[in-house]
């Protein structure tokens, strides 16, 4: 039974939807019907097809009570929107539907873990009520609440962990049939937690253990866990609030970061070898992933950050993107991400240009522009380059720029000038070392937004451009001289 809430929810989504073009949204980014979205939820392969979940404000651009939207796909990348899936219709939910994951079951349902976030009198300031784990089943269009709802509660914790501090599950099955669900808890001393439950019919769940916590130096609350194997090895995400930066990683507070190692079942206890900044970019967070049928793990993150989001484009129909969904593997204890592979189908006519100088005049190539497009830029020679700037989304008024300076081992991405009206965070540095003599770097760009893959994806960088589409050129300008080769496809969708 569809709840008022929901209904209210999905008339308004189905009138708003006719008053925005296909073209005013990105062409293979997903994005909410209407409103703001937030972290992608419930990634998953249901009947045949990916489904894409995302927190969800539909009748604001700002951040409000959470609904979960909706939306599927044959390949990760053409979207098909669905009505939304849950409102924040119940008690234990009444402030909102926060994140989760979701499974096919063997049954042929499609079972939803979310946290519910109940209002309560005594919240703690800053702080959004009682959270607990809750479940929902449905036929891919239309879910309906477990009625033994909540499922996990806080209580099941050691003693002394907070209860208004506890979300975002992300499940996942194993062959022998058991269930396992990640949670994000927080500690007395601030510190954050993952905390392992496991289920044998998803109903019933049982803490394991605490896989992991955070120490001061890591941020407080680890939000939007998702802990799989990869390569041999078991790689643990998190999305830390309040972390302290380290040199030129891990930026402050709402950064995200891989962890990668081996993993103790016996004492519950993930141990981790190795740590990075999953993106390196502006705009990243709250990533999460799936297996496919084929065995690729393949993640999805929100392409914004917290600190940024509360600055919306003036006459903005929609506010909040997910980024380019990214396969993942590890090489040398790194987590690699590179473009779903889905996307070459996607590519039109390809334009080549082969050992290019660039020197300190503005060069641009015949047939490489655009603005949805999948480029790539090997740099060869850069003995006498102090730095190579690449402007995309240019013209005389606008620009964003990447410029590879080869003394540093870095890439500065800035879109000071790209048309954002707010003086935000609009620069990052993202390390890209050359490799055997020279520096490969893809930039995958659909209408308002950059992401760069440095070197086969061992460093990333994701950015929204709020440019005006009219903004089509690619600029090279060189301090010093580079030699390069570019091949440019336009996407077509
Ligand atoms: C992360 C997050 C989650 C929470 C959701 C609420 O961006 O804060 O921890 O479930 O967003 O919208």
């Amino acid at each position: 039974m569809t709840s008022e809430l929901l209904e209210k929810a999905r008339e308004f989504e189905a009138e708003k939807l006719r008053q925005i073009q296909e073209t005013e949204r990105p062409a293979f980014h997903l994005t909410g019907g209407c409103g703001w979205i937030n972290d992608p939820n419930g990634l998953s392969y249901y009947k045949g097809e990916y489904h894409l979940f995302h927190q969800y404000h539909p009748y604001s651009n700002l951040w409000g009570p959470m609904h979960w939207g909706h939306a599927k796909s044959k390949d990760l990348l053409s979207w098909e929107r669905l009505p939304a899936a849950m409102a924040p219709d119940q008690t234990y939910d009444n402030f909102g539907c926060f994140s989760g994951s979701a499974l096919e079951l063997a049954d042929g349902r499609h079972l939803l873990l979310y946290t519910g976030v109940q209002t309560i009198p005594d919240a703690p300031e800053g702080k959004d009520g009682r959270q607990t784990q809750c479940l929902a089943f449905g036929d891919g269009v239309n879910y309906e609440k477990y009625e033994g709802n909540p499922v996990i509660q806080p209580e099941t914790l050691p003693e002394g962990c907070s209860t208004v501090d506890f979300r975002d599950p992300k499940m996942w099955q194993e062959e022998d049939g058991t269930f396992y669900t990640v949670v994000a808890g927080m500690k007395q001393d601030g510190n954050g937690l993952i905390a392992l439950y496991k289920s044998a019919d998803a109903l019933n769940w049982e803490f394991c253990g605490i896989l992991a916590e955070s120490s001061k130096q890591l941020g407080g609350m680890w939000e939007c866990p998702d802990f799989f194997e990869l390569d041999g090895k078991k790689v643990l995400m998190v999305s830390p609030m309040a972390m302290i930066p380290k040199e030129k990683e891990y930026h402050v507070g709402h950064t995200t970061l891989a962890m990668i190692g081996g993993y103790d079942k016996e004492r519950c206890r993930f141990e981790q070898e190795t740590m990075q900044q999953i993106d390196d970019g502006i705009d990243f967070y709250a990533p999460q992933s799936l297996l496919t049928p084929d065995g690729r793990r393949v993640m999805i993150g929100w392409m914004q950050s917290w600190p940024n989001s509360k600055f919306v484009p003036d006459g903005a129909k929609y506010f909040g993107q997910m980024t380019m969904p990214r396969e993942l593997h590890i090489r040398d204890g790194r987590l690699i991400q590179t473009p779903v592979r889905e996307l070459e189908n996607y590519r039109g006519e390809r334009v080549l240009h082969e050992n290019v100088t660039v020197k300190d005049q503005d060069l641009m190539l015949d047939g490489v522009e655009g603005r949805i497009l999948d480029m790539t830029i090997t740099v060869r020679e850069f003995s006498e380059l102090e730095c190579l700037d690449i402007l995309v989304a240019a013209n005389e008024e606008y620009h964003t720029s990447v410029s590879f300076m080869p003394a540093k081992g870095l890439l500065h991405i800035d879109r000071s000038f790209s048309g954002y009206l707010y003086d935000i965070v609009h620069s990052r540095d993202i390390p890209a070392e050359p490799k055997n003599g020279q520096l490969e770097l893809r930039f995958v760009m659909d209408r308002y937004s950059l992401e760069i893959f440095v070197n086969g994806g061992e460093t990333t960088g994701t950015a929204v451009l709020f440019t005006p589409l009219e903004a089509q050129k690619i600029i090279f300008r060189a301090q010093g001289t580079a030699q390069m080769d570019v091949e440019k496809y336009e996407l077509k969708f």
